[in-house]
């Protein structure tokens, strides 16, 4: 099935900073508070990504160690971060990582969104995160350059709202778009093998409409989405552009990076598994296999 018309599509998020900045702090807040729960699902572990829906649009966040996956993905080719959230502790300013981070959003050349944590914190100096920030050449927009600063406390919550928001206008002017109708195509998160369930995948659609039943390749597995879960462990039937899902029915565990694209034959999707696993040799697929 062709895809259809480009549409605007949500951004994709990775939040990254030096260590005990407060990274896993302020995905878990905005997880909790932002993240319509659903009953408890039947996913005990932690999913790595979900998505927001605030007032003005949709976000979804990449819930990984942020700077390993985001360099191991890259290293594969599949850069699926539209932006990356810095995150800085307000009381502890620019460190090594914080520089590393900056070095990676640029050599993907993704816009960087600053988050300065722990506001909530006595002694914190956000006049000093800003002076250390432009010596990197990350500068303020009151400072006259183009990145937004957002104090907030993964804490207490205070500024998250706003971080949301400047997220949604920054991704407006990368004015991301991806056809909603058609075989979907995305990129595996995570993955990992579960008691009773088999192999689970974690997959962010890129484009396209991923379908429950669809016939997946996936790096080298493939299969039949049998259940299709969303964020919370519940059952969604279909996910449409920048939505993670976790999938199961797959033939094994993929890698973080791998593609996946929708099939008619399911048999033909087992053979390009074999095939780019080693263990199937037919010319005729040579040609078909990337
Ligand atoms: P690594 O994954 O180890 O690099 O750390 P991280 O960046 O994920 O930081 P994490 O969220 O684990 O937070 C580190 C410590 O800072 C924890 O003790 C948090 O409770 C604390 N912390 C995080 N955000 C805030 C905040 O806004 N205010 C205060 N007071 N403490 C915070
Ligand atoms: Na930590
Ligand atoms: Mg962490």
């Amino acid at each position: 099935v062709e895809q259809g018309v480009a549409l605007p599509r949500p951004p994709v998020v990775t939040v990254m900073g030096h260590v005990d900045h407060g990274k896993t702090s302020l995905l878990d807040y905005i997880r909790r508070a932002k993240v319509t729960a659903g009953e408890a699902g039947g996913i005990t572990q932690h999913v790595g990504a979900y998505h927001v829906e605030t007032s003005r649009g949709v976000i979804s966040f990449l819930d990984t160690p942020g700077h390993e996956a985001f360099t191991a993905m890259r290293a594969r080719g599949a850069s699926v971060t539209d932006l990356v959230i810095l995150v800085v502790a307000a009381d502890d300013g620019v460190m090594p990582q914080t520089k590393e981070a900056i070095h990676h959003a640029r050599a993907a050349d993704v816009p960087i969104v600053v988050a300065i944590n722990k506001i909530d914190k006595p002694n914190t100096d956000l006049e000093r995160v800003r002076s250390e920030l432009s010596q990197e050449g990350v500068i303020s927009e009151d400072w006259g350059g183009d990145t937004q600063f957002v104090p907030v406390s993964a804490k207490t919550g205070q500024g998250i709202d706003e971080l949301l928001d400047a997220v949604l206008i920054q991704a407006e002017v990368l004015e991301l778009k991806a056809p909603v109708e058609g075989h979907a195509k995305g990129t595996v998160v995570e993955s990992s093998l579960e008691k009773g369930r088999g192999p689970v995948a974690t997959v962010l659609v890129r484009s396209g409409t991923l379908n429950k039943g669809d016939v997946v390749l996936v790096g080298q597995e493939y299969g039949r989405v049998r259940a299709m879960l969303d964020e919370n462990g519940q059952p969604i039937e279909s996910a449409g552009p920048s939505i993670p899902v976790v999938i199961l029915g797959l033939s094994g565990t993929p890698q973080a990076g791998d593609d996946l694209v929708v099939l008619e034959d399911e048999r033909k999707a087992r053979e390009i598994a074999l095939f780019r696993a080693g263990k199937y040799r037919d010319s005729r697929l040579a040609s078909q296999q990337s």
